[in-house]
């Protein structure tokens, strides 16, 4: 039986939008929403995968949503405020994962919490409080030359949170990572989520076995084809799928089980057709 949750405020709403450069349409018409999930007893973040094929506008919707673009029409509203957007209120993890190089851990992850904290001793103290979390507390004196690729990307995500409080995009943070890497940058993201009830990560992937792996709800990306089966331009969320009403999430034993092998399939089949 499905673990039991109810759903809270909408923390995020994609609002009708639409984006063309030119005569192009890359975005049409996209809607969705992620709500509060709320657990008994528990500090329940939110995780959405974003699948879709190359090429099909996860990136420019991924800018949309972390408000460094603007749609052609239609808007982004977050918090339980619903206020529209802005570059800044959303963090976003990108690939390379830059830090200021000549700063250390500590120092980097300070001048992110000053963004949002009034005072120096909270803003220390926010700090503290992320490198104890991640584990990372022995190299706060370090920089960023002497860590590891792992290291890095924990630090650019508590970066991130420091200075956007609630949101999270990462674009393809499995690539390039083993299996060993991948199943621990899983275990992070969650936890991540699980800071706070209001965090909400979107994690943009190639990856299905990952995303499914990580999320609670996946959304998978592509365009509408016309009745000869021709593609109409502009890419909608295809469809979503619940991983809770399934009994597919919070069971991290359960990636092995045929159950979850027999969902990814299912996705990787949609997948192709889109
Ligand atoms: N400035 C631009 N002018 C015109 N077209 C653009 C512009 N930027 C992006 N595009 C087009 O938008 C479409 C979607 O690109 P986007 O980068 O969002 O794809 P994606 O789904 O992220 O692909 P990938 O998985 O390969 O990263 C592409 O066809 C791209 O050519
Ligand atoms: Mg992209």
């Amino acid at each position: 039986m499905p673990e039991r949750c109810t759903y809270g405020e909408t923390l995020l709403k994609i609002d009708h939008v639409s984006l063309s450069y030119e005569d192009k349409v890359i975005l049409r018409d996209v809607n969705a929403e992620i709500r509060d999930i709320v657990r008994e007893g528990r500090t329940q973040g939110q995780v959405v995968g974003f699948l879709g094929p190359s090429g099909i506008g996860k990136t420019q919707l991924f800018r949309i949503v972390a408000g460094l673009n603007h749609p052609t029409s239609g808007q982004v509203l977050v918090n339980s405020t619903l206020t529209p957007v802005k570059a800044g209120m959303v963090g976003v993890v990108a690939q390379n994962y830059p830090l200021f190089e000549n700063r250390t851990i500590f120092s980097n992850l300070l001048l992110a919490a000053k963004q949002m904290e009034n005072s120096h001793e909270s803003a220390h103290e926010k700090v503290l409080k992320y490198l104890r979390r991640l584990d990372m507390v022995d190299q706060a004196q370090l920089y960023p030359a002497q860590i590891s690729g792992g290291q890095r990307q924990r630090i650019a995500i508590a970066q991130q949170l420091l200075c956007s409080e609630h949101f999270l995009l990462m674009d393809e943070p499995f690539s390039g990572l083993d299996v060993v890497m991948e199943a621990k940058v899983c275990e992070l993201i969650n936890e991540i989520a699980c800071l706070d009830e209001l965090n909400t990560i979107i994690v943009v992937t190639h990856d299905v076995t990952a995303a499914a792996t990580v999320a609670d709800h996946l959304w998978l990306m592509g365009r509408d084809r016309d009745p000869g089966g021709n593609f109409i331009p502009g890419a909608r969320i295809q469809e979503t799928y619940d991983l809770i009403d399934r009994d597919l999430c919070w069971h991290p034993e359960l990636t092995n089980s045929p159950r979850f092998l027999e969902f990814v399939r299912e996705v990787k089949e949609r997948f192709q057709t889109l």
